[in-house]
């Protein structure tokens, strides 16, 4: 970030290098996470104020990456080294006295003082979400590197408004909309920055949730008076996922179906240049490859990920940013926790929780389900103590009673997951109360279904989506 001073993390083969950039954060100093061979010169272009080397555990089998330059020890700025990485420090002028630092500085040893300002944390980088490694990680950047925390949601959105407007100019941009997080926050970041300029594509694919079209219409068209195109495609998806059952099959239409729809809407707006996304910093270490040893990124079937053939120059406006950031982002936009706190929905929507072959029929039925299980959840305070919460719809009938009636409904499941990132889960013991509650609204105000069943399975060796 230009005039933000960045605390610049050298990946050196640690799995906790994102805890670490993420602890810089939480101090509200800037910090980014690069790889172990970047040069000297690269470096300085990061308006650098202090260095940290994550560095293996000692014991760890592969030992760690060497920093390939070694001149980033003679820039002048303060280096703390973590694991490791303390046995690639040059030697320097030893501090005077002999513990020197160690009581002045908590939880780290000064190496070499005067030009070369080099400290090894005395803690272990398994450790570095404990609480002396906060205290000390806290010394490090505040009182060694003198960051003082201007990092805020404030500042990001002035200087991000900033520099879209410089990116952008006078071109207009297209941006994709979901109802997610992510793309919400990307478009009205934007629209800030360069109001009618943006124009935002939401294709209504027929699997969403109930009501959840118009509300985000409502929200982005009539509230915040954003240019935007609904592009209704619930026939067109219905028809392309005719008799389709298999699983794959199905993401593989809806993805496709999904970039062939934008593509031609997008395509059709004049002197569109720019294609924003709301790619966040995960992902973007991820691609790097930061990360890989040993920490687990959640890597996903994205249906919104468009081909770069699009021809579009990209905006990401979020992509420095971690998922709290961009939440803290929408809240200083103003923008309302219902938007912001929402539960992950997968990109091919209810295409995954609606078995077997999609019907209309049997989409309205999971929705007006999914609409009670959501309300309940909610209503019980249990939507953000929550990863996910929702209905699944199987294609099985069975036996049962209305009334006096024999029926032969379908049965719907009730799943619910805690999760830290999506990729392991554990089922949620829903109080038995709040079960039967949903149980019960379903089975008498839901025409279809005759039977409620709990997963009680976690993941692995289920997944998350029935699909
Ligand atoms: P599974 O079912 O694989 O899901 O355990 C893990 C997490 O990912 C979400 N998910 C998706 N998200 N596009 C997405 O953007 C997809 O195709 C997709 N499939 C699953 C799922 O909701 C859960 O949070």
């Amino acid at each position: 970030m230009k005039n933000q001073p960045t605390i610049v993390v050298l990946d050196c083969g640690s799995p906790r290098t994102m805890d670490i950039a993420r602890r810089v954060r939480e101090m509200r100093v800037y910090s980014e996470v690069v790889d172990a061979s970047i040069s000297a010169d690269e470096l300085q272009r990061l308006n650098p104020a202090g260095l940290i080397l994550s560095g293996a555990a000692k014991d760890a089998a592969a030992g760690g990456l060497p920093v390939a330059d070694l001149r980033l020890f003679d820039l002048g700025l303060p280096v703390l080294a973590i694991g490791t990485a303390a046995r690639q420090l040059p030697r320097g002028r030893p501090p005077k006295g002999s513990a020197a630092g160690a009581d002045s500085d908590p939880g780290l040893a000064a190496v070499a003082t005067g030009k070369r300002r080099l400290y090894r944390a005395l803690f272990e980088p398994e450790d570095v979400n404990s609480a002396a490694a906060k205290v000390a990680l806290r010394h490090f950047v505040r009182r060694i590197c003198g960051c003082r925390g201007s990092w805020t949601p404030r500042a990001y959105v002035k200087q991000t408004v900033e520099a879209l407007r410089r990116q952008v100019g006078d071109a207009q941009v297209v941006c994709g909309l979901s109802g997610g997080v992510d793309s919400a926050v990307t478009a009205v970041l934007l629209h800030k920055a360069i109001g009618d300029q943006l124009t935002c594509i939401f294709v209504d694919n027929g699997l969403l949730r109930l009501n959840e079209a118009d509300d985000l219409m409502k929200v982005f068209a009539e509230r915040l008076q954003m240019r935007i195109r609904r592009v209704d495609a619930v026939d067109h998806f219905l028809q392309h996922l005719a008799g389709v059952t298999d699983p794959e099959t199905k993401r593989k239409i809806i993805g496709h179906e999904f970039i062939t729809i934008f593509k031609r809407e997008a395509q059709s707006l004049p002197d569109a240049r720019f294609l924003a996304q709301g790619t966040l910093y995960p992902d973007v270490l991820e691609s790097l490859g930061i990360g890989k040893h040993g920490q687990v990124i959640k890597s996903h079937h994205n249906v919104g990920g468009l081909p770069a053939e699009l021809g579009f120059e990209l905006v990401e406006p979020l992509k420095m940013l971690y998922k709290d950031e961009v939440r803290a982002i929408g809240r200083e936009l103003g923008m309302d926790d219902n938007m912001l706190w929402r539960q992950p929905f997968p990109g091919p929507g209810l295409a995954v929780r609606c078995l077997g072959e999609i019907t209309r029929e049997k989409l309205d039925i999971l929705r007006a389900a999914d609409a009670v299980v959501t309300a309940e959840i909610r209503a019980a305070g249990w939507y953000r103590r929550v990863w996910q919460s929702f209905a699944v719809l199987l294609p099985i009938r069975s036996v049962g009673m209305k009334g006096v009636e024999r029926s032969y409904d379908y049965t719907c499941v009730i799943r619910a997951v805690h999760s830290s990132d999506g990729m392991s889960a554990n089922w949620v013991r829903l109080p038995h109360k709040l079960v039967a509650r949903i149980s019960e609204r379903i089975t008498s105000e839901v025409a279809g279904i005759n039977r409620v069943v709990l997963d009680v399975t976690s993941k692995p060796p289920s997944t998350i989506e029935w699909e």
